[in-house]
């Protein structure tokens, strides 16, 4: 008999990627994933627990969902992801709602431990690190799942950066590579199920090494072999670590078309002091120098960047410093956050810096991004460019895609497909989205 679980995601793309092989794993074991909580019985989530707001989100919605539950037949509730590393067996006593616990470095043994709950009915954490046979067992994995054109790839996963203010270390654990041919085969499934664009995914994915015999494989000979396969299109990776850049990986913008000249490469502050404080081992002109220098391999590249808001000490300067970097590199699509304290880590006892100072800043950090961005966006009215089309949207007449540099592109066209990549005529824009008309290819009689 199938049985039907849900499954929520919170947080990044690794827990996105994570989510849907959890999703192949339950299908194995004769599970059918259902859209909505009703009558399912099993309830996954898949959680972050980056900054605090993300693990309170999580203990809310677990709390929504017990009362709507509360007449109904309690289904399997499975807490997996990044509070389920750093919180463990707490989990059981903060919350009676939750069975069982599972790490993201253990999740290939969630069929197992859901059977063994529903016969002993004893509650259960798993957070031993085996990333080793976990990508054995997500080798071996049958996928009915249809995929979109643009799908995420593990490569690396886990963090030996230990920022000062970073859960990430300890919930993901130490920096692990995948083998560069499980890679490749999964790249090629991926295209052979219609995928157009791979996102290469780590936690620091530059970081990036495989020893195989007398042969070191690194990020750019990923993306060499990847550009063989001649229906994907288009490569990206994220997310990387400023001091993990080798020449080959800068390299790989000059000569290698497939990858998109975009690049997603935290500074987290634009100040040498608060830098220091991170423990992020970069300054501000390192930084700068390694941008030039991804300039001169392509020219045409554009950089995003996350941002940390008031982290302890940070003074009116600092903040000033991190205007400055931003004015200087031009970034588009950027994050920003309040600092949020995080157990366990380094800089949790440190003094914060009052709230109201923090909103202020991040305020006017936001507009200047967003400044940038409009005016970004307003020299490209006119211009054709290429997107690569992700699917129709709900209005009609209505597709959304992307261009190379990550711009999510509205379009009107009366016929167009996922995966095509198509010229576009952009018309418009709004704070966040470009807009445009499909340029027809000249039918000559
Ligand atoms: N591995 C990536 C991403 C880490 S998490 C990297 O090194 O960049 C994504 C982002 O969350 C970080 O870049 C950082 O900007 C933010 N972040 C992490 N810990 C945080 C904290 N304690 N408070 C606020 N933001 C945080
Ligand atoms: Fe966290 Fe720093 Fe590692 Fe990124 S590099 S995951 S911010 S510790
Ligand atoms: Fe969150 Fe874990 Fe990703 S803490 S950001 S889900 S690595």
């Amino acid at each position: 008999m199938l049985k039907k679980f849900y499954i929520k995601t919170f947080g990044c793309q690794m827990n996105e990627y994570d989510s849907d092989k959890i999703s192949d794993l339950m299908q194995s074991v004769n599970f059918v994933r259902s859209e909505t909580l009703e009558d399912v019985d099993c309830i996954i989530f898949n959680t972050c627990h980056i900054r605090e707001k993300a693990t309170e989100k999580v203990y809310s919605d677990i709390g929504k969902i017990k009362k709507l539950n509360r007449s109904k037949k309690k289904p399997i509730f499975v807490l997996a992801g990044c509070i389920a590393q750093a919180q463990g067996e707490e989990i059981f006593k903060r919350t009676n709602y939750v069975d069982i616990v599972v790490g993201p470095q253990s999740y290939h043994r969630l069929p197992e431990q859901i059977k063994n709950f529903a016969e002993r009915k004893e509650n259960f954490s798993d957070t031993n690190f085996e990333l080793i046979e976990k990508f054995d067992t997500l080798d071996n994995l049958k996928s009915s799942r249809k995929s979109k054109t643009s799908e995420f790839l593990t490569i690396q996963e886990g963090c030996d950066k230990f920022c000062s203010f970073c859960v990430v270390p300890y919930t993901r654990g130490a920096e692990f590579s995948r083998s560069f041919n499980s890679i490749i085969n999964e790249a090629k499934k991926l295209s052979d199920n219609g995928v157009r664009e791979i996102v290469l995914l780590g936690q620091n994915v530059s970081a990036y090494k495989f020893i195989d015999g007398n042969k070191t494989y690194k990020l750019a000979n990923l993306i060499d072999e990847i550009s063989k396969i001649n229906s994907i299109y288009r490569i990206r990776f994220t997310t990387s670590h400023p001091n993990d850049m080798d020449q080959e990986l800068i390299e790989a913008f000059k000569y290698q078309k497939k990858l998109m000249p975009q690049l997603h490469l935290p500074i987290q502050s634009g100040s040498n002091k608060i830098l220091k404080l991170m423990n992020r081992k970069h300054t501000r002109e390192y930084y700068l120098d390694l941008i030039a220098r991804f300039k001169e391999a392509n020219s045409k590249i554009e950089f995003s960047s996350d941002f940390i808001i008031g982290f302890p000490g940070e003074e009116e300067q600092d903040f000033q410093d991190t205007l400055d970097i931003i004015n200087k590199v031009n970034f588009i699509n950027s994050y920003s956050f309040i600092y949020s304290q995080r157990p366990g880590t380094p800089a949790v006892d440190r003094d914060q810096i009052l709230l109201d100072i923090c909103k202020d800043r991040l305020m006017k950090l936001q507009t200047l991004l967003g400044d940038i961005q409009i005016n970004n966006s307003k020299k490209l009215i006119g211009k054709k460019i290429e997107v690569l089309v992700e699917n129709k949207t709900k209005t009609v007449g209505q597709f959304f895609g992307r261009s190379k540099f990550m711009h999510s592109i509205f379009f009107n066209s009366e016929n167009s497909n996922p995966g095509d990549l198509v010229d576009i005529e952009i018309t418009s824009y709004n704070s966040k989205n470009l807009f445009g008309i499909l340029q027809k290819e000249e039918v000559l009689v």
